[in-house]
């Protein structure tokens, strides 16, 4: 089997080596990867956002399959554009993805499926703002105001400060966006993915990702600092319990409505004291729980996408997991996430990935003429470390990110500590 890879990100190396790893899968391409990519397999120039381009591509390749990683592609039609194109393909039609295009859709398919979430409220006019926050004022909780639409990781604003709650609403309704505004969630955070062919689902194993800047949850909300697997502290039964409310009752919500998904459906859940609640859903593989995600994973992953793609998963083997523990730690760029500085050099990657258990998965890297390799985005890299427990997953990361030095980077202290405490 010929798989192409579509994204640039850490999410897309750890699916390259996790592809790597399985016999079935024959060839191997991305587009357009980045420079971690790139050393392991063929990399293609693509612009991700153009969905014809994309399709095109995968004819001129004879790929087999196709794996959309980002969200943009999916929303804008690549996968409707790649299967009229009579190739298989990992990831929804826009229609399915509107899941995690769209939160009010997400929030109209919740209630008709019976899923428990956030109470919420959408507003399309400014005059509906300040109604909409009285109504989930509580005190000692912040306000939660959401942009309806993609807004790569920056839409959520969760904050004490009315002033900004409001400003944060405008801001979306002026961006020509409806705004959510929801009751406060309280209680950790889980990541489950499954993979769904429309009707049958397949959960993977769960993941916690660390959403803000600094240590101690301090800082911005990003695109997610860390990640680690399994969860030590979560109820023996999270899998099961999230697959039948939740996982299961959106696929058959979503079939019933004629707009099946297919491919990876992500809850992201809180674990309150009222019980689970769903806080997003997205449409494909989070970054970077994929990355620890998939140092579980024993069995061939191309085998399971792509009876995913062509509606098999019923038959197909359930995955094997490795009882391993994995932590990821990203490096970002000085700045990140409000105004990453590019092109520093980095070095001791070798080094890095020397060190026992781990594996360097880059984000924003690219090669530059003299072959060295800079930053390029605001996340750089994952540094994704495997283990017996989490917490020799957890040194075995951290001495690898101590090996690799980029000025000005930041990267989290605190991945996985208090779980790896706890164990
Ligand atoms: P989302 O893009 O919806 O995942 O939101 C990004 C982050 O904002 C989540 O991972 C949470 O940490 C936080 N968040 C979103 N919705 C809520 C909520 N209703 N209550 C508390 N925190 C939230
Ligand atoms: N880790 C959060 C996301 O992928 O959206």
């Amino acid at each position: 089997m010929k798989v192409l890879i579509v994204g640039s990100g850490a999410r897309e190396h750890a699916i390259v080596r996790a592809l790597m790893r399985d016999e079935n899968v024959t060839g191997i391409e991305c587009a357009p990867g980045n420079a971690g990519i790139a050393g392991d397999v063929t990399t293609l120039p693509l612009d991700v956002t153009d969905t014809q381009a994309i399709a095109a591509l995968a004819l001129e390749r004879g790929v087999d399959l196709v794996v959309i990683g980002p969200e943009a592609p999916l929303v804008a039609g690549a996968a409707d554009a790649i299967r009229a194109a009579g190739i298989a393909c990992f990831g929804p039609s826009a229609q399915a993805a509107r899941l995690e295009g769209s939160k009010a859709f997400a929030k109209e398919v919740m209630a008709e499926a019976g899923v428990p979430t956030a109470m919420a409220l959408v507003c399309t006019d400014g005059d509906q703002i300040d109604g909409a926050l009285d109504t989930f004022t509580r005190p000692g909780t912040p306000y939660v105001v959401k942009d309806d639409g993609l807004a790569g990781g920056k839409g959520v604003v969760v904050t004490d400060d009315r002033a900004v709650a409001v400003a944060h609403a405008r801001a979306c309704l002026a961006g020509g966006s409806a705004v959510v505004m929801e009751e406060f969630l309280d209680g950790p955070e889980v990541s489950l993915f499954a993979i769904t062919d429309g009707t049958c689902v397949v959960p993977l194993q769960p993941a916690q990702d660390f959403k803000r800047a600094h240590d101690d949850d301090a800082g911005p909300n990003t695109g997610g600092m860390g990640a680690y697997s399994p969860l030590p502290w979560a109820p023996a039964d999270v899998v099961d319990d999230v697959t039948a409310r939740v996982l299961q009752p959106m696929i058959d919500a979503m079939a019933a409505r004629g707009t099946p998904f297919v491919g990876l459906l992500y809850a992201g859940l809180a674990m309150t004291s009222r019980g689970i609640r769903v806080v997003e859903f997205n449409a494909r593989f989070g970054d970077p729980e994929t990355q620890v995600v998939l140092a579980r994973l024993q069995s061939g992953l191309g085998g399971l996408m792509m009876a995913a793609a062509t509606g098999h998963l019923e038959t197909h083997p359930a995955p094997v997991w490795s009882s391993d523990a994995a932590v990821t730690v990203v490096i970002a760029a000085q700045g990140y996430p409000e105004s990453p500085r590019t092109g520093d050099v980095i070095a001791g990657l070798g080094d890095a990935a020397a060190s026992a258990g781990v594996d360097i998965l880059h984000a924003g890297t690219r090669v530059q003429d003299d072959g060295s390799i800079a930053a390029s985005g605001g996340r750089v890299l994952s540094v994704t470390a495997v283990g017996d427990t989490l917490h020799q997953a957890r040194e075995r990361a951290y001495t690898a990110v101590d090996l690799i030095i980029l000025e000005g980077s930041h990267h989290r202290r605190d991945i996985a500590l208090a779980a790896a405490t706890q164990e």
